[in-house]
């Protein structure tokens, strides 16, 4: 199963919060930041290291430097919530942008804007809060394997199982990092019990 829930008190308390309708804008961006930091520690705990020297004031010693780099790509909008935490952990990063919306009666994704760096051999890190049936994140994974890479993951706060599903069916290799696994979509296609429209609640529309 190419997915890992975060097992954490806090992590729990932080999604109960993030899913009470009484959460207003400016403590949902809270607590999805503190979300989105323990995801991404949680997806980079295996990158590549480089070994280094290091003088530190008594001695010389062996550090770690990365590998390789590592390229963000926030799925807009409800993604870009994802982005400040990642850069306050990881300032280097790149930042690509896919704009993906699904459409309010099929619930199938539409393109609407692509700007992805290429991609060499960094490290791939897709961030969409909400993994709902799949559509949106398979068309993003696409994109990202188009422009070359090969070494990706994505960051979920709340995945249905069915998204969680179609991923594992069509992209078996594709580790999906989400904080909850929640129960099944609703006719139209909304996660239950989740959070209602994480865009909308993120961005205060
Ligand atoms: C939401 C969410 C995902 C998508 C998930 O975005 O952020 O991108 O839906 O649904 P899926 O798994 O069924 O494709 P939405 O299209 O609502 O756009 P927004 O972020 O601009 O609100
Ligand atoms: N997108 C959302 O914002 N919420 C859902 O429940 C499903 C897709």
């Amino acid at each position: 199963m190419p997915l890992q829930i975060l097992q954490h008190s806090l992590a729990q308390v932080w999604v109960a919060e993030l899913r009470d309708v009484k959460t207003e804008t400016a403590r949902f961006r809270s607590l999805c930041n503190r979300l989105t930091a323990v995801l991404f520690l949680e997806a980079t705990r295996d990158l590549m290291l480089r070994s280094c020297e290091v003088q530190t004031p008594l001695e010389d010693c062996e550090g770690a430097v990365l590998g390789s780099g590592v390229v963000i790509i926030p799925v807009l909008r409800a993604g870009l919530g994802m982005v400040p935490p990642i850069l306050e952990l990881m300032p280097e990063a790149q930042v690509g942008h896919l704009g993906v919306e699904r459409d309010h009666v099929t619930a199938l994704p539409r393109c609407y804007y692509s700007n992805i760096p290429e991609i060499t051999d960094q490290t791939v890190i897709i961030v969409d809060p909400m993994l709902a049936t799949g559509g949106s994140l398979l068309h993003a994974i696409g994109e990202a394997r188009a422009v070359g890479a090969r070494d990706l993951r994505v960051l979920s706060i709340i995945a249905a199982p069915e998204g969680v599903a179609m991923i594992e069916e069509k992209e078996p290799r594709v580790m999906i990092y989400t904080a909850v696994l929640d129960r099944c979509l609703n006719e139209q296609k909304y996660i239950l019990p989740g959070i209602g429209d994480f865009g909308d609640r993120l961005m205060g529309t």
